[in-house]
């Protein structure tokens, strides 16, 4: 008997707390990979951000070109109701489909436009630049991710 309820609890234990680690990592497919492209942006803006006090322009670049490539194609990686758990998308993305390009679009020109202007080594220009992406990843987030 006791032996049984003891079991019961190792069950139970395993069961839930087995779900539960599934849940924290659970994103799969698409939403795990946009996942890890936004996580990769955040390690690249922190990048560039290092790269202003030893005017590293070249890593700068870098980053831009990859953060350009990556606005590029993001609008592929929101099929219409993939904002299961646990995706952060807000459902404003498939309401709004022309804003949300929109958004995908000013990231998309601030980091062309990034790469452009530290192509002439001005660092305040450059910072500039940089700003105005930053405020195109907030733009979006502030209306399209929960
Ligand atoms: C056009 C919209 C848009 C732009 C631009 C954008 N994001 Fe996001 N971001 C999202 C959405 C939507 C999510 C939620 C994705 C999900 O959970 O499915 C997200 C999620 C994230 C996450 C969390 C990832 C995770 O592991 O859950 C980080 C970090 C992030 N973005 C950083 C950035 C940075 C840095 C930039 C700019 C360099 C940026 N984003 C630009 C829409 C955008």
């Amino acid at each position: 008997m006791n032996i049984n309820k003891y079991h019961i609890l190792i069950i139970t234990f395993f069961v839930c707390c087995t779900t539960f680690s599934f849940a924290h990592e659970g994103a799969t497919g698409i939403i795990k990979e946009r996942m890890d492209k936004f996580k990769e942006s955040k390690a690249i803006m922190r990048e560039i951000n290092k790269s202003f006090a030893n005017k590293d322009f070249k890593k700068i670049q870098n980053g831009a070109i990859k953060l350009n490539k990556w606005g590029l194609e993001m609008g592929n990686f929101f099929p219409e109701g993939s904002n299961t758990f646990p995706s952060e998308a807000n459902e404003n993305i498939w309401l709004e489909p022309d804003q949300f390009k929109l958004a995908i679009d000013n990231f998309a020109k601030a980091s062309k436009s990034l790469l452009k202007i530290s192509q002439d080594k001005d660092l305040d220009k450059t910072i500039q630049a940089f700003r105005t992406v930053a405020g195109t990843c907030k733009g979006c987030h502030k209306k399209f991710r929960n």
